[in-house]
C-alpha cells in the first residue's frame, strides 16, 4: 500500500463518506442485520452506530490501519463486540458457512477483484444468508455514464482505487445472490458521477459445491 494510499486517503474517506447524507443510507442498509456479520471496507466505523440490537458480533475486514485506528472511538463505543479479522475481502479468514450476515457500504467500488470478494462473501455466509449493501455504481443515465467514463481515471488515483463505472448489482447476481430487494437512486447532494446508489439486500444459496 502506497503513502497517499495509506495515510491520506483513509482520512479522505472518513470525511466524504461521513456527511450526513449517507446517513439514512446507513440505517436503511444495517436495518434487518442479525447474528453475527462480516463488515467488509470496515472504514472508520461508520456503521457501527446503525448495527441493529440482534447483532451478535461484527468481523470487521479493512486493509488500511489509519482506517481502523481513525474507528477505534466507534469501535468502542459500541454496544456490539467488533473485532478486524482481516485486511482483504478477497481472501476472507472465516470458515465456510460461518457468518449470518454481510455488510458492504461504499466498498464494492474500491476492491481489486470484486468477484473474488463475492465469491468470498458466498463462502463464509451460511445458506439464506444476507448480504446487505449499498453501493455507487454505473448510473442508469447515459449523459452522467459518459462523465463517469472520463473521471474514472482520475477518480481512481484519487480515491484509492475507487471505480465509477461497476455494474453493482448485475457482479451480485452473477456471483450467484438472489436479491431479495434492491433500490437504485441518486444520492441528493452529491455529484451524479458518484451518487448512483444501489442499496439492498441479496440472499447466498451458500458455497459453491463441488471442485
Ligand atoms: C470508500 S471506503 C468506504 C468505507 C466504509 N465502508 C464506509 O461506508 O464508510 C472503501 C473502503 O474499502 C477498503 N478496501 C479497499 N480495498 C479493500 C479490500 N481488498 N478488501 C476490503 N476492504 C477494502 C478501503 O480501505 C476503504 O476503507
Amino acid at each position: 500500500m502506497g503513502w497517499y494510499r495509506e495515510h491520506v486517503v483513509p482520512r479522505l474517506v472518513d470525511v466524504a463518506c461521513g456527511t450526513k447524507n449517507t446517513v439514512a443510507s446507513r440505517e436503511r442498509v444495517c436495518d434487518g442485520l442479525s447474528g453475527d456479520v462480516v463488515e467488509i471496507g470496515f472504514g472508520s466505523g461508520l456503521n457501527t452506530p446503525y448495527y441493529p440490537p440482534a447483532v451478535r458480533s461484527v468481523a470487521a475486514v479493512e486493509p488500511a490501519d489509519l482506517a481502523w485506528r481513525l474507528a477505534q472511538p466507534r469501535v468502542q463505543a459500541s454496544p456490539v463486540p467488533i473485532r478486524r479479522v482481516g485486511l482483504d475481502g478477497e481472501a476472507l479468514p472465516l470458515a465456510d458457512g460461518s457468518v449470518d450476515a454481510a455488510l458492504s457500504t461504499w466498498t464494492m467500488c474500491t476492491i481489486p477483484h470484486l468477484d473474488a470478494a463475492l465469491a468470498e462473501l458466498r463462502r463464509v455466509l451460511r445458506p439464506g444468508g444476507t448480504l446487505h449493501f449499498v453501493e455507487h455504481g454505473l448510473a442508469p443515465d447515459a449523459s452522467v455514464r459518459r462523465w463517469q467514463r472520463r473521471l474514472e481515471p482520475v477518480q481512481k488515483r484519487v480515491a484509492g482505487g475507487c471505480h465509477l463505472t461497476r455494474e453493482i448489482v448485475g457482479s451480485i447476481t452473477a456471483a450467484g445472490f438472489t436479491l431479495a430487494a434492491v433500490d437504485s437512486f441518486y444520492d441528493d447532494g452529491v455529484p451524479r458521477f458518484f451518487a448512483a446508489l444501489s442499496l439492498g439486500v441479496a440472499v447466498s444459496p451458500g458455497p459453491v459445491s463441488g471442485p
